[in-house]
């Protein structure tokens, strides 16, 4: 007998009518109007069956800081990075625990189970470290949470800042970051991409880092690293997250560093509602967009994946761990608006994320974990549209969180009784 069936679902891929069989944690088979007996058969009405939602880029150490110790009143990415320095002496391990349990509280309830966090490194504690590596240990059971040792204030313009972020790797935190654009020179950005990547391959981690995150058409530290994953041998562990200087570069230099990245096996994670809100903030109009070039880098077979960044932190005071929110923008700001578009935008948040963080046992297939959203949607462009709401999430057969279905009831003479929303 079958731990768990789930019947009558619409996949990702557009297939309906599907039932996917669950035993031990695991799928064991997806097939049209299966009929066999299980512990629980859940009737999934016509509605989306999604894998989980994957973050590959977010800041767990500051997210729900928001006004901690004052609100970011310019908007910019360097005021960002000064509030945040404001609060860090003030850090309390319990205090930042506290708020990283209750984002993933949220996380489960938006069907969002793997999540990969940078984590500041710049100081000589490493607090936030030992914070989010208690965390990873605590949400294990629900969330995949991975960390990037993240030199916030830069490695090489931080005193000690190497020796910090090693000692972040050599206590567990599982991924190079680094962010070549706030280090004081082009020359000591690029020399920071080499000396983290030559740390990376040495400890044979995986890449991610804060990588032209400015509007400044001359910031091309992607390059570098592109060129480090492919000399190095890192090909398909490097991702570059933000990259929002493309969006301001050159068309012709363009068309020879997309082919770069995609030979190097670089992949790339663009933030959509933090790059809308923190970029072109020094111009009058037009105003720059400041997203990457996501449909471009897609079509040169890159994969690219979006991600939340920040959640009410001293960057962002909006979100509330929903991917579909950061799909809804993601597709508006490349104008993704094709039926294609769309599909690809979902994807951004689901199998594309999960590839940048080389999730084992992710999918809708016999033989990977038994992990999937149930959405009130009738696919992924409904669920974008509606950012709908997630009516069961599950963890390995699991069932962790479900919301009710969602209807408006209408007092007006004359019409329905209520509204989904849906036509
Ligand atoms: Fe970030």
């Amino acid at each position: 007998m079958l731990d768990l069936l789930v019947t009558n679902a619409t996949l990702p891929d557009g297939r309906t009518g599907m039932s996917v069989a669950v035993q031990g944690g695991r799928i064991v088979d997806v097939t049209p109007g299966l009929a066999a007996s299980a512990a629980e058969t859940v009737d999934a009405g016509g509605c989306l069956l999604s894998p989980p939602f994957c973050d590959p880029h977010f800041h767990m150490d500051a997210t729900l800081s928001y006004g901690l110790p004052r609100v970011n009143e310019s908007g910019t990415l360097l005021e960002g990075i000064a509030v945040w320095g404001e609060l860090k002496p003030s850090l309390k391990a319990d205090d930042l625990i506290a708020r990283a349990l209750t984002y993933c509280d949220w996380a489960v309830a938006r069907g969002l189970l793997a999540i990969r966090s940078h984590v500041d490194t710049s100081d000589a504690s490493l607090l936030p470290v030992q914070a989010l590596l208690e965390v990873k240990k605590r949400v294990a059971p629900y969330i995949d949470l991975q960390l990037v040792a993240f030199p916030q204030d830069g490695v090489l313009r931080t005193a000690g800042g190497v020796d910090n972020l090693k000692r972040a790797l050599d206590l567990g935190v599982d991924v190079v970051g680094g962010i070549p654009h706030f280090e004081r020179t082009m020359s000591e950005g690029a020399a920071s991409v080499k000396l983290l990547c030559e740390i990376a391959a040495e400890r044979g981690k995986p890449v991610d880092m804060h990588c032209d995150e400015t509007d400044d058409p001359m910031s091309r530290h992607i390059e570098t690293l592109a060129f480090e994953a492919q000399r190095l041998g890192l090909q398909g562990r490097v991702n570059g997250s933000h990259c929002t200087s493309m969006h301001s570069m050159d068309n012709y230099y363009v068309s020879k560093l997309i082919p770069l990245i995609a030979e190097s096996g670089v992949s790339v994670v663009a933030n959509p509602l933090i790059n809308i809100t923190l970029q072109g903030r020094h111009d009058t109009y037009p105003k720059r967009r400041g997203m990457t070039r996501v449909p471009e880098l897609m079509a040169a077979g890159v994969d690219v994946a979006f991600g939340h960044d920040c959640v009410m932190d001293p960057w962002y005071g909006m979100g509330s761990a929903d991917m579909l929110e950061v799909a809804h923008m993601g597709l508006h700001v490349a104008q993704m608006t094709s039926q294609a578009g769309i599909r690809a935008c979902f994807d951004a948040v689901t199998v594309n994320a999960a590839k940048v963080m080389h999730l084992e046992g992710y999918g809708l297939a016999p033989g990977c974990d038994a992990s999937f959203v149930l959405l009130q949607a009738r696919d992924t462009i409904e669920a974008i549209r509606l950012r709908a709401n997630r009516l069961k999430v599950w963890k390995k057969g699991k069932l962790l969180s479900q919301t009710p279905e969602l209807a408006a009831r209408l007092h007006v003479d004359g019409r329905p009784s209520s509204v989904n929303f849906q036509v």
